[in-house]
């Protein structure tokens, strides 16, 4: 049995035994700047008000970004887990809501330079995380690193964020191009959802989807899913500027109510299969196989 078998085994028999495994919901644009850390953090609020545990993990190892919208900054990151011996529970910040928080940190930069033992360890840790929350929100920085692209291809959901900004639509049409070219890539096993942001109206949001859906299923393997707006609000920027989610600074402004709208449709979707959800350790595990590949 070689290695990657190994692990695959581990995965599976965790897979057998455990009583919950989270829905992992990966947030990633083309271009940055176009609101992924705002939904994160936003969403994860919502599914708080619905009663749900939730756990963010910061991918963006470019700003700062969820950090400085919770106004916590973490003393430990991933890579103190990997390669420190810390503990989920020294790395996960909890936030407003009781919503925990994992910063990357340098740590996903570093996946691909693990040596096998790490990998091992990091998969059995990513399942025990698992099982401490309902969600997992995953904020990806923007662009086309390997292991962003990884956690990509490893979640079944995959909300795209794109603004009506031609570069991120054109972007937005980059990434889902690099995607579709990828081996561990599955339109079948990732379901991509569109979410447009800093729209004028239900319409420019609708439109902007079209046109996108049209090129992706003409010229790409991949099927797209239209999951809403959310409107240019300028008490989204006041928000940031108080340290402060939307969702908590302004509750019934009309972004903060937008994103309510697009949780509870995410909530009400329930055909995420248990089947699917191995996203994070999957991510690992296929970061550590491509090495090989190469
Ligand atoms: N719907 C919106 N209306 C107005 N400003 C927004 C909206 N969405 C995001 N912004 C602002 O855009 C900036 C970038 O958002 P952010 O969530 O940090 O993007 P990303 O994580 O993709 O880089 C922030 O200043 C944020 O307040
Ligand atoms: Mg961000």
């Amino acid at each position: 049995m070689d290695q990657a078998e190994k692990l695959r085994n581990i995965i599976k028999a965790q897979n057998d035994t455990q009583e919950r495994q989270a829905r992992v919901i990966t947030v990633t644009s083309g271009k940055g700047g176009v609101g992924k850390s705002s939904v994160s953090i936003n969403l994860a609020l919502q599914f708080r008000k619905q009663g749900k545990s939730v756990i963010i993990f910061d991918a963006d190892f470019g700003l700062a970004n969820i950090e400085v919208m919770f106004g916590a900054i973490p003393k430990y990151n991933l890579a103190d887990m990997i390669f420190r011996g810390k503990e989920f529970k020294d790395i996960i910040v909890e936030g407003p809501e009781g919503i925990g928080f994992i910063s990357g940190g340098s740590g996903i930069n570093g996946l691909g330079n693990m040596n096998k033992d790490q990998v091992q360890y990091l998969v059995f840790k990513l399942k025990e995380l698992e099982k401490l929350a309902d969600i997992i929100i995953i904020d990806t920085g923007a662009g086309i690193s390997d292991s962003v692209l990884e956690f990509v291809v490893s979640s079944s959901e995959v909300l795209l964020v794109t603004t009506p900004e031609p570069t991120s639509i054109t972007d937005a049409y980059a990434l889902l191009k690099t995607l579709s070219a990828r081996s561990t890539f599955d339109k079948d096993y990732t379901e991509i959802k569109v979410i447009t942001n800093r729209v004028s109206s239900y319409e420019e949001g609708r439109n902007l989807y079209n046109k996108l859906e049209v090129v992706v299923c003409k010229f790409l393997n991949i099927n797209l899913k239209y999951l809403g707006i959310i409107p240019m609000d300028a008490n989204m920027s006041k928000a940031v500027m108080q340290q402060k989610p939307i969702s908590s600074a302004y509750p019934n402004s009309a972004a903060a109510e937008a994103i309510e709208k697009l949780a509870v449709a995410l909530l009400n979707n329930t055909e995420v299969e248990e089947s699917k959800r191995n996203g994070l350790a999957k991510a690992v595990m296929n970061i550590f196989e491509n090495r090989f590949k190469k």
